[in-house]
């Protein structure tokens, strides 16, 4: 068996800035009760005719991932891309990305796990790298959520949290066992499913249907989310999948040198480093740039922590995520 690790990561967003006093203008709200509530400050939205999409935001964080590892397209062996914004229904965004960067005739695979999307991934990866399948895999996750909102007062409790953007790693085989992913840990539970949905347009509820019904009033084409609900599940589930996987690997929480954690909502963060006793140099939080960009949010943060210098060789970073489906995970890196 082999280890693998993250050999380059990177992320893309859009350069258009949206402020909560820009959505004030769109819908009853204002700054106070977003900070106050989610801690976000401002995001990204895409712009029409900037050329970007989930799949091109992807190729542009994809491209920064892979020249940071030093590889070239044409040296990755798989795609898996993670996603609850494809540009089409189908085919999913893997194949569009294969395309834009020209790669060989590779798997292109599409996940689909909203908010745990890029764990669900990356863990995906892992194993066809552990199993020696496959040497160097491109991990993406993307949404472009601006184009699917509902941006009038009807919508505030959704969209004033969710934006754009795209981050990826390539991740590589490694004979080292200390270093690299750890473990993996995933679950779900589908009695919760219509917590946190998008119902249409689906197969069961398509288009003409939904225009029928009541063109007027009806929502299912936009994100229906129990707030409260999915709050008070987030915060058991994240200490719970961290927990697991540092147990799994006979460590503690004082061990952990950062924990990302999915950026669904800073009230989250933060109750999550109160309840583990974390540090604030012990958490990565980016949301108040970005609000909360779903699949990308991890490979974002994780991405900017890098950058700024915040992980170092060696260090134990923890990735954790919790979201529609429910679906919750957590990796445990040694770096
Ligand atoms: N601006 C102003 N007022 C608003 C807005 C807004 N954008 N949205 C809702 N309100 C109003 C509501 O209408 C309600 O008014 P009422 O009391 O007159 O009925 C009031 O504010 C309170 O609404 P709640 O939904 O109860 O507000 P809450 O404190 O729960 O905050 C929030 C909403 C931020 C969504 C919160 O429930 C939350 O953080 N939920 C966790 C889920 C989460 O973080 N999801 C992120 C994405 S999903 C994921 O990543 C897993």
């Amino acid at each position: 068996m082999y280890t693998s690790k993250i050999k380059g990561l990177g992320f893309y967003v859009p350069e258009n800035v949206v402020t909560n006093d820009d959505l004030s203008k769109l819908m009853d709200t204002n700054d106070a009760w977003i900070q106050e509530r989610t801690g976000i400050k401002e995001r990204r939205h895409i712009k029409k005719g900037d050329g970007n999409s989930t799949s091109v935001m992807g190729v542009k964080a994809a491209k920064i991932a892979l020249e940071r590892a030093e590889l070239s397209p044409n040296d990755i062996d798989m795609i898996v891309f993670a996603t609850l914004s494809p540009d089409k229904y189908f085919p999913g965004g893997g194949v569009e990305v294969q395309e834009m960067l020209d790669m060989r005739n590779i798997p292109a695979l599409d996940v689909r796990n909203q908010c745990s999307g890029f764990i669900y991934a990356i863990s995906v990866a892992d194993q066809y790298i552990k199993t020696g399948m496959y040497k160097n895999i491109l991990v993406i996750g993307s949404e472009n959520h601006s184009g699917g909102l509902d941006f009038t007062t009807r919508g505030r409790g959704v969209s004033v949290i969710f934006g754009d953007g795209a981050g990826a790693v390539v991740l590589t085989r490694s004979d080292s066992v200390e270093r690299g992913l750890l473990s993996t840990h995933l679950h779900s539970e589908g009695k919760h499913k219509d917590e946190l949905v998008l119902q249409g347009p689906s197969t069961a509820y398509w288009v003409p249907e939904i225009i029928a019904d009541n063109p007027q009033e009806d929502i299912p084409y936009y994100p229906y989310m129990n707030g409260q609900f999915v709050f008070k599940h987030a915060i058991v589930r994240f200490s719970e999948v961290i927990n697991e996987g540092l147990k799994a690997n006979g460590l503690e929480v004082g061990d952990v040198d950062m924990l990302i954690p999915h950026q669904a909502n800073l009230r989250i963060s933060q109750f999550i480093q109160k309840k583990m006793r974390l540090s604030d140099n012990q958490v990565y939080n980016n949301i108040q740039k970005y609000g909360n960009t779903t699949a990308a949010s991890i490979p974002i943060a994780l991405t900017e922590a890098w950058e700024q210098g915040k992980i170092k060789e060696g260090d134990l970073v923890v990735l954790a995520a919790f979201g529609s489906g429910f679906t919750w995970g957590s990796v445990i890196i040694r770096w």
